[in-house]
């Protein structure tokens, strides 16, 4: 394979980046984890809306991670949603002005059930080489799961304790619109809550039944376990989606947007090749992006 010397690159080796991540994401999911609950993490700043809160364990794990990356390779850069894109102090490409590696952090994923003792949130890590996520890692610790993929190897389920349980994932196919479970999620505004809860309303009746998980990582990451057959969700942010959208694809799911758009803030959807193309129809009529005025999309 011509393109496989360059993977080896030990700068850029995307398995290297693979167990870094995964070393990280373990670290910060067991401090996340070690919090018993037996009150509430305190709630220490809201961002979009005063329900879109950040804990202080939001930005220890945050840390964790940082921390862990810039030990082992400290000229990457690191995009984390709580601390923002930091570039690295040292160890830039050849060119002199640029890290080649960036790495694409949610910390934790899922805060508001973290917050309520509910189990599905997790620890999301993408590895970018010049640009393309070569590698992603998605921890759920209360379930013991952990969901890896590297470009072009498949999508990986591992379990907590029992290092040779690595099962290879495959997302459903074949899946007809009217037998699909369908997940998706709900953004902090509540103008766009308005307009997505009436698109739930439209599709509900054409589905098997509807999800809403409350971690857009895991979601993505059940579409690829064949949990779920498909996953749609306008407003993510780009750490949401950048490790579970790679796990997914990885596990056959077509992930992008609608109308042969790119998976982005405007709108990720991920489902096996037939329903993708049902689902993304289906959706294009309902005009779920109608919450923001034309040509005002914020970037991903
Ligand atoms: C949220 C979760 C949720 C999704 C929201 C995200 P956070 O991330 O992924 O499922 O519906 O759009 O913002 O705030 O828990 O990191
Ligand atoms: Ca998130
Ligand atoms: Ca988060």
């Amino acid at each position: 394979m011509p393109g496989r010397l360059l993977w080896r690159d030990a700068v850029t080796d995307p398995e290297a980046l693979l167990r870094l991540a995964m070393d990280a994401a373990g670290e910060a999911g067991r401090l996340l984890a070690s919090w018993r609950g037996d009150e509430r993490p305190e709630v220490i700043d809201t961002k979009s809306s005063p329900t879109d809160v950040v804990t202080e364990m939001d930005r220890r794990s945050e840390a964790v991670i940082t921390d862990r990356v810039r030990a082992v390779r400290p000229g990457d850069t690191v995009l984390g949603e709580e601390g923002g894109q930091t570039q690295g102090g040292h160890d830039v490409d050849a060119a002199g002005d640029r890290a080649r590696v960036r790495w694409v952090v949610d910390p934790l994923d899922g805060t508001v059930n973290y917050l309520y003792g509910l189990p599905d949130w997790a620890v999301s890590i993408a590895a970018e080489v010049d640009g393309t996520i070569l590698a992603g890692v998605v921890a759920v610790p209360r379930f013991g799961e952990t969901f890896t993929a590297v470009a072009g190897q498949g999508a990986w389920l591992h379990r907590d304790g029992d290092p040779d349980s690595a099962v290879r994932l495959r997302c459903n196919s074949g899946v007809a619109l009217g037998q699909a479970l369908v997940g998706t999620g709900f953004g902090y505004d509540s103008a766009r809550r308005r307009v997505q809860g009436e698109v739930v309303a439209a599709l509900l009746p054409h589905v098997r039944d509807i999800r809403r998980g409350g971690s857009a990582a895991v979601d993505l990451c059940s579409v690829a376990a064949g949990r779920m057959d498909a996953f749609f969700e306008r407003g993510l942010n780009y750490w949401d989606y950048a490790a579970g959208g790679l796990i997914a694809r990885e596990a056959g799911a077509l992930v992008g947007g609608l109308n042969g758009k790119a998976e982005s803030t405007s709108m990720t959807v991920a489902a096996g090749p037939e329903l993708f193309g049902a689902l993304g129809a289906f959706l294009s009529n309902l005009d779920p992006e109608r919450d923001t005025p034309r040509g005002r999309e914020p970037r991903a």
